[in-house]
């Protein structure tokens, strides 16, 4: 029996990748194609007086112009988060109102893209303009609603047990602080674009960057009053998604209609500049935390009030509480989410969603706590850790956070810790050490999975779901060559196209979660149809009959099983940091990362996904910051230049390690899914780290120099 899971299997894409050869939605190659370029508003807060398109439409090449006075024909959809979900509410073109600079306010399209882009610069436009707000100090905050459906708004909102306030009125050591994070913006290697094709009035192919076809495919038959299976939704590849990529934003919207509208095959490939603006961000937060324990540290109460912001056309909640009933336990919990709309585009999931800055803000006070009762930071956490998900009232299934945080105080040599901050230096460096915990719930969905056999000995694996870069085409692979007892090269995968079996969306880390266990099924039913014991004597049988395959579809969902257990993955993160004080420099020179995600299907992915969260939470902690212009109220940087992110040389090694067992109660394979557990925490660790170099305690991201002067 050939053992492939949990080994380190190479990136069944990869080659493609470096060669170049693995086609993204923009690079799909359809006759007769023309070209859309986006016109976007330059004010954030008024009314379109006047728009004139004549110069424009008379310029070379232009075929049309389209603005909301001939808006071409869309439908309202029904917009159900988990069924046909658009990321903003407003459909584009609607009226002549605007909400924020960089909304779409027209489309030129013409035969090509230089054309097209040449021309919407000739379109002009006249507003009546209002002040835009989109300084967060100003705005007026309510309790949120929640964008999230009634299921999981549960989980999101605002909830209560005890009398936090009076623990934390009377206890013996507390903290109370604000911890603020920068709005972020989504920056993937490939930009959004989409590419529409109708093959007649009523069938639309869509290419465009989709973390969930299936999704996707409902939303554009809804968008366009059409049955389902007259849409289909091509994505092979993306390059990056990070939550930016669900669902439809309004420039695929505008393409798919104008496409309509004109019976040709239309592409619209959005700027950076213009992505910072209309493809959704992370909002900013502000978070208030109030911990209170006893002075030989017992958690006796957590207080944590959140703000963030949304857009004036939909409603989009950062949800940073759903990790504080989690981590530790504490009979006084009181989380609290409120939200205040500015003239900004629509804020969206980013890579852990509310668990990322929400972990921020926990483990700083943890870290805060722990020095003020005079407690090593891993002993304060392995002293309150939580036995049981103190919201849904259930314990956790297969939890190993103990061993996180052991292991990886060992690994990292926390023992020999200076016990006093500005206490250790290097070359004339401050340096200091830090860590702190990561979180993230297990979660999953249904999944179907097509196998066939061929007679030339391989074996297909067929699904509608998708490989964001996560590595989901190797995860599949290795499944299957286990489940079928095939070498890896033996195994072919097709992924990302809505014609194939619905895979299920590529986002809440749950892809393997959902395809790995209907993979294994879907295997076990190809060997029963072809009524072999192994797949060597499937392909011996079909090359004697002749036949041309043999094949199988199995689904898998989750059950009852959530009604009884919680689950979610932990981690903890150690690190440490250098700085300069002279001139503010802080590099980050060593990292250890300890995770327990339940079974690991393919370690060197795996630790991948926690070396690129751990990379991203980094460029949170010490760089990524936006600030939209007062007067304009455009976001301030607006290309991969002016917004700042690590690149190698800021990054020490990453060593990554994982404990635990395979969570067996959550689904037949164990495994809970690891693509956004390694950013959270991160910058915690950080400004963990920071604070023992340096004494300063520095509570708003990102750290950058003039923080540490
Ligand atoms: Mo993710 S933020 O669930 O794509």
């Amino acid at each position: 029996m050939n053992k492939v899971i949990g080994t380190g299997v190479n990136r069944k894409d990869g080659r493609a990748k470096v060669m170049g050869t693995a086609t993204y939605a923009a690079e799909h190659q359809i006759p007769d194609l023309v070209h859309g370029y986006l016109v976007t508003a330059t004010i954030a807060n008024g009314q379109i007086k006047s728009i004139d398109t004549r110069t424009a439409e008379k310029a070379p090449g232009v075929i049309a112009v389209f603005t909301h006075k001939n808006a071409p024909k869309i439908f309202k959809p029904s917009n159900d988060f988990m069924n046909s979900k658009i990321y903003e509410a407003r459909l584009p073109l609607a009226d002549d109102k605007v909400h924020y600079a960089g909304q779409i306010i027209g489309l030129v399209v013409a035969d090509t893209f230089e054309r097209a882009r040449d021309a919407a610069h000739l379109v002009k436009v006249e507003y009546t303009t209002q002040k835009p707000l989109v300084d967060g100090k100003e705005a007026s905050f309510k309790e949120a609603a929640g964008m999230f459906g009634e299921e999981m708004k549960f989980e999101k909102g605002s909830f209560a047990t005890g009398n936090a306030a009076a623990e934390i009125a009377s206890a013996a050591a507390k903290v109370e602080a604000t911890y603020k994070t920068s709005t972020e913006l989504h920056a993937p290697m490939e930009p959004h674009a989409t590419i529409s094709h109708w093959q007649d009035a009523n069938s639309l192919t869509v290419y465009e960057p989709s973390q969930w076809v299936l999704g996707t495919q409902r939303t554009y038959a809804e968008l366009f009053g059409l049955p389902t299976e007259r849409v289909r939704i091509v994505t092979p590849f993306l390059g990056g998604a990070f939550g930016s990529k669900a669902f439809p934003w309004p420039h695929g919207i505008l393409c798919a209609a104008a496409a309509r509208k004109l019976q040709r095959p239309l592409k619209v490939v959005v700027s950076r500049r213009q992505m910072t603006a209309n493809t959704g961000h992370r909002s900013e937060t502000e978070q208030t935390l109030r911990l209170a324990a006893t002075a030989d540290g017992n958690l006796q109460a957590i207080a944590h009030e959140v703000k963030s912001y949304t857009s004036p056309v939909d409603v989009f909640t950062e949800p940073c509480t759903s990790i504080t009933p989690v981590m530790y336990a504490v009979p006084n919990l009181r989380l609290n989410q409120e939200l205040a709309v500015m003239n900004v585009g629509t804020p969206t999931f980013m890579r852990a969603p509310g668990e990322n800055p929400g972990m921020w803000a926990l483990e700083s006070a943890m870290d805060e706590l722990a020095w003020a009762l005079k407690i090593d930071p891993v002993e304060l956490r392995l002293k309150n850790e939580a036995k049981q998900h103190q919201r849904q009232g259930l314990p956790f299934s297969a939890k190993h956070f103990a061993e996180c945080l052991r292991v990886g105080a060992k690994e990292f040599g926390w023992k020999d810790r200076a016990k006093q901050p500005r206490s250790l230096t290097r070359d004339g460096k401050l340096i200091g050490w830090g860590m702190a915990a990561a979180t993230f719930p297990g979660l999953r969905g249904k999944a179907s999975v097509k196998v066939r056999l061929l007679p030339n000995g391989t074996a297909h694996i067929l699904t509608s779901g998708n490989d964001m870069g996560t590595g989901a085409y190797t995860v599949v692979a290795a499944t299957a060559a286990e489940a079928l007892g095939l070498p890896i090269e033996q195994i072919r995968v097709e992924m990302g196209d809505s014609l194939l079996p619905d895979g299920g969306m590529a986002g809440g880390s749950m892809m393997t979660a959902s395809l790995a266990p209907a993979v294994m099924s879907a295997c076990q039913e190809v060997l029963k149809t072809a009524k072999t014991k192994t797949a060597q004597e499937a392909f011996a049988n079909l090359r004697q009959s002749g036949r041309a395959a043999i094949e199988a579809t199995a689904s898998t969902a989750p059950g009852a099983e959530a009604k009884k257990w919680a689950f979610q993955s932990w981690g903890a993160h150690f690190c440490e940091v250098s700085v300069d004080e002279e001139i503010g420099r802080l590099r980050v020179t060593r990292w250890v990362s300890v995770m327990d995600i339940g079974r690991v299907i393919n370690s060197k992915t795996a630790a991948s996904q926690v070396r690129g969260g751990v990379i991203m939470g980094i460029g949170q902690a010490l760089m990524e910051e936006c600030h939209f212009d007062p007067n304009i109220g455009y976001p301030v940087v607006y290309d991969l230049a002016t917004y700042h992110f690590p690149a190698h040389a800021d990054i020490p090694r990453i060593e990554v390690a994982f404990v635990g067992e395979p969570d067996l109660n959550f689904n037949p394979v164990g495994a809970r899914g690891v693509g956004e557990i390694g950013i959270t925490g991160v910058s915690a660790a950080i400004a963990n780290a920071v604070y023992h170099a340096t004494g300063k305690r520095i509570r708003d991201l990102p750290i950058t120099p003039e923080k540490l002067l």
